[in-house]
């Protein structure tokens, strides 16, 4: 069986004192007998956070990394480095990452390997546009972005990943995958990995992130092959974000 995992992003939100408001009102009801929780907040906060969350079971992560080990790379941050401050999931491939920094697959790809050479859980963001979904190309998508991460670090590697499913189209819009959208493309991802591991392919957490709300949660998680979310604008209000996480459990 797969433990579900909701994962918040906070994006390019927050404030020393908001964190922390958020995190009490986390902390206060979070249940995590049935389901993983995860806040991946911005890097500037990641060693206050994790520091304030040794021992709880509130798991944290980073939004993205550096694809290099270290050296002459101003203003990046290293894999070590996350793991060092107390990280143990990043975010590679999400789609802003991908459309407004110009992250290709390959790089993508690089950074989902830096990140398991340090013990780190890469969460891989995968997902097609509203054009590529109109002309009938989100499987061709889907399969390409899994396809360079398979080819350059093994199917092996998704022993110690998570997947996420973020159609651009639904996040931050307001307007999210029908259940039924979100399987078709749940099941098609483990089609992919299938051909290679059919095992792997099966215990894979496949995540659905884009306009989930604490009103569509429970529809969406009850589909056979979505295992929680990745949870933008809903992740930073507590009530709404538990309410995330009480329906995946
Ligand atoms: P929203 O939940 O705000 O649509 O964001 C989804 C997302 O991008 C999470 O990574």
């Amino acid at each position: 069986m797969r433990r579900p995992l909701v994962a918040g992003n906070w994006k390019m939100h927050g404030s020393r004192a908001e964190n922390g408001a958020l995190l009490e009102g986390l902390l206060s009801k979070v249940d995590t007998a049935k389901t993983d929780v995860l806040v991946c907040v911005p890097f500037v906060y990641l060693a206050e956070i994790a520091y304030q969350l040794r021992g709880k079971p509130i798991k944290v992560g980073a939004q993205s990394l550096c694809a290099e080990a270290q050296g002459a790379f101003t203003g990046e941050v290293s894999a070590a480095m996350l793991k060092d401050v107390g990280c143990e999931y990043v975010l590679v491939g999400h789609s802003e990452r991908r459309s407004l920094y110009n992250e290709d697959d390959a790089l993508v790809a690089r950074k989902y390997m830096a990140a398991q050479s340090q013990g780190l859980i890469p969460v891989l963001c995968v997902g097609e546009t509203l054009a590529q979904r109109d002309a009938n190309q989100c499987f061709a998508v889907v399969e390409t972005q899994l396809a360079a991460v398979i080819k350059a670090a093994g199917i092996a590697s998704f022993a110690n990943a998570v997947i996420a499913y973020e159609p651009v189209w639904a996040i931050g819009t307001g307007r999210t995958a029908t259940p039924d959208q979100a399987q078709e493309v749940h099941a098609f991802i483990r089609q992919v990995l299938a051909k290679y591991d059919a095992t792997l392919a099966n215990a894979v957490r496949v995540l659905y992130g884009g306009s989930v709300k604490g009103a569509n949660a429970a529809e969406l998680f009850a589909m056979k092959d979505i295992d929680g979310g990745l949870v933008g604008g809903a992740s930073l209000k507590a009530d709404e974000f538990l309410k995330i996480c009480a329906a995946a459990g």
